[in-house]
């Protein structure tokens, strides 16, 4: 072969490998030609042919489609974890999203093959194996589906004698690292994560001041802002709109309620798992247990489950660097390591 050609052949089997985060309410992903890009994972089609034209494009993704929501019929394909089954527009959503994400990290003159790993919540990896290679196999030549948390856990190479706690916005999933790859066995979901404490923080609003106007979102934005558990940092006070005047509420007690209603199910699924392993490590997984995901950044949450489960015995609770990315950038990794038997061709 002369030189030109061995360069246009190895040019022909270039490989984009990316890592993909699918998640309930933000998608990211991380391209190993340095790119990384994420998106809140909203889909909207225009609702008629005059949405068309006042939104200019047939599809709109995350905070535009949002911004638009009154024009389109807008989906989060991913509630609760797992891809509605049934409904194919959620499934046509996925494939969007995911075709979206591809061209965020993509050069327009890119036409590299693509190898993807995509982690998604630990029940749609139990439940949408089918859905994922549909959504995915236009876009990718080979696939590997992989549990979220399992995905953090090789990007921060905690593979063995760790637990990753993942807090979501639909679910919370834990797994256990022992060395080798994760069976159902090592991991569990937990369904009161992120959007859960966002509806009790919305009840207890509505309960304490019953006069003030606010929507769902408003009260994400309070948490995202303001989240705590334990002994408040300082006092939280927030402007909401009464009667259309912008007026300071106190919210403090109300936060710090929904930000711990969480925890029991949390603490009580980590014991369980770790009262279940062998018992001659469960004293070293205690002292590696990483929390991941945008839950992780609740202020306080470290220290105080660090209390809660030390009661059993020495326990250190740390939280990854980066929790939009570490799922992502995780997948990424694996992408790059994986032998060949693991993937699926599409
Ligand atoms: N500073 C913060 N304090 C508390 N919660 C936060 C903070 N920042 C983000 N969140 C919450 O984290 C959740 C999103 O986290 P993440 O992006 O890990 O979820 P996801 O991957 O979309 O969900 P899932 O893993 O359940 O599919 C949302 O509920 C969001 O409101
Ligand atoms: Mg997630």
């Amino acid at each position: 072969m002369t030189k030109k050609s061995a360069t246009k052949a190895a040019e022909k089997n270039k490989k984009l490998l990316v890592g993909i985060d699918l998640g309930t309410s933000r998608s990211a992903i991380s391209a190993d030609n340095g790119n990384k890009k994420w998106v809140e994972s909203y889909v909207g089609w225009p609702r008629d042919f005059i949405a068309r034209k006042v939104v200019g494009k047939p599809v709109l993704f995350g905070e535009e489609a949002v911004a638009h929501r009154l024009s389109l019929d807008i989906y989060r394909p991913l509630k609760n974890g797992v891809i509605k089954e049934g409904t194919a527009r959620d499934e046509e959503a996925v494939k969007e999203l995911i075709r979206h994400l591809l061209t965020l990290v993509r050069p327009d003159s890119d036409d590299a093959k693509v190898r993807a790993v995509v982690g998604v919540p630990a029940e749609s990896f139990k439940v949408n194996k089918v859905a994922l290679k549909k959504a995915v196999a236009e876009f990718a030549e080979s696939l590997l589906v992989v549990s979220e948390p399992f995905a953090v856990a090789y990007g921060v190479e905690a593979l063995d004698n760790a637990m990753v706690i993942d807090i979501g916005a639909g679910t919370v999933d834990f797994c256990i690292m022992h060395g080798t790859v994760p069976t159902e066995d090592d991991q569990r979901t937990v369904l009161t994560a992120g959007d859960y404490i966002d509806q009790q923080l919305e009840n207890f609003l509505r309960e304490r001041y019953p006069e003030a106007d606010f929507t769902i979102n408003m009260v994400r934005r309070f948490k995202e802002e303001y989240s705590f558990v334990g002994e408040p940092p300082s006092e939280v006070k927030v402007e909401i709109p009464v009667e259309g005047k912008s007026t300071q509420h106190d919210i403090t007690d109300e936060m710090r309620r929904a930000c711990e209603s969480i925890l029991p199910a949390i603490v009580e699924t980590t014991l369980e798992l770790i009262a279940k392993f062998d018992p001659e490590y469960q004293d070293t997984i205690r002292e590696n247990i990483i929390l991941a995901g945008g839950g992780s950044q609740i202020r306080g949450l470290a220290d105080y489950l660090e209390q809660a489960i030390g009661e059993y015995g020495p326990t250190t609770i740390k939280t990854v660097e980066d929790p939009l990315f570490s799922g992502a950038d995780g997948a990424l990794a694996l992408a790059r390591e994986m032998p060949e038997e693991y993937w699926t061709d599409l």
